[in-house]
């Protein structure tokens, strides 16, 4: 192959890996219909810092690690980090966007696709 034959080989292949990675990033669209609601309520108010899929941004964790497995991180320790934000302060209590019962649909939600990552 020429050189820039080449060039243009690898330049669309560097363009087709990232549209790839940018589409793995897209909420799930399989998830079974008794967690649909959590993801919906995840999505409107977890997933802009920790991720649709649960992967994290960067500044927030991603949950899909053991350090926020049930054993590690019980369901309460989530639903007390959701009312009154995370133990340093950094996240804020999300209490104001998110009902009692809401609240327990991301917790399923969240596990859910733990188990479905092969953590739990
Ligand atoms: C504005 C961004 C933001 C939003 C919205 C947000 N979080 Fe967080 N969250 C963070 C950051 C940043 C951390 C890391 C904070 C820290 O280390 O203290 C964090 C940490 C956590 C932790 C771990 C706390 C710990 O003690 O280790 C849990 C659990 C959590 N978030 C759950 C949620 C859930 C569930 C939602 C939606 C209801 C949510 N967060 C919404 C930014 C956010």
């Amino acid at each position: 192959m020429k050189k820039n034959t080449m060039k243009k080989f690898f330049t669309s292949l560097a363009v087709l890996i990232l549209a790839l990675s940018a589409c793995s990033e897209k909420p799930l669209s399989n998830v079974p219909e008794p967690y649909m609601t959590g993801q919906k309520t995840y999505i409107r108010v977890c997933g802009i810092c920790h991720g649709d899929n649960l992967k994290g941004n960067g500044a927030a964790p991603s949950f899909l690690i053991e350090t926020y497995q049930s054993e590690s991180f019980s369901d309460q320790q989530i639903r007390n980090t959701i009312i009154n934000g995370s133990k340093s302060k950094v996240m804020r209590p999300q209490r104001g966007k998110v009902s009692d019962s809401e609240i327990e649909e991301i917790i399923k939600y969240i596990r859910f696709l733990q188990k479905e990552s092969g953590l739990m």
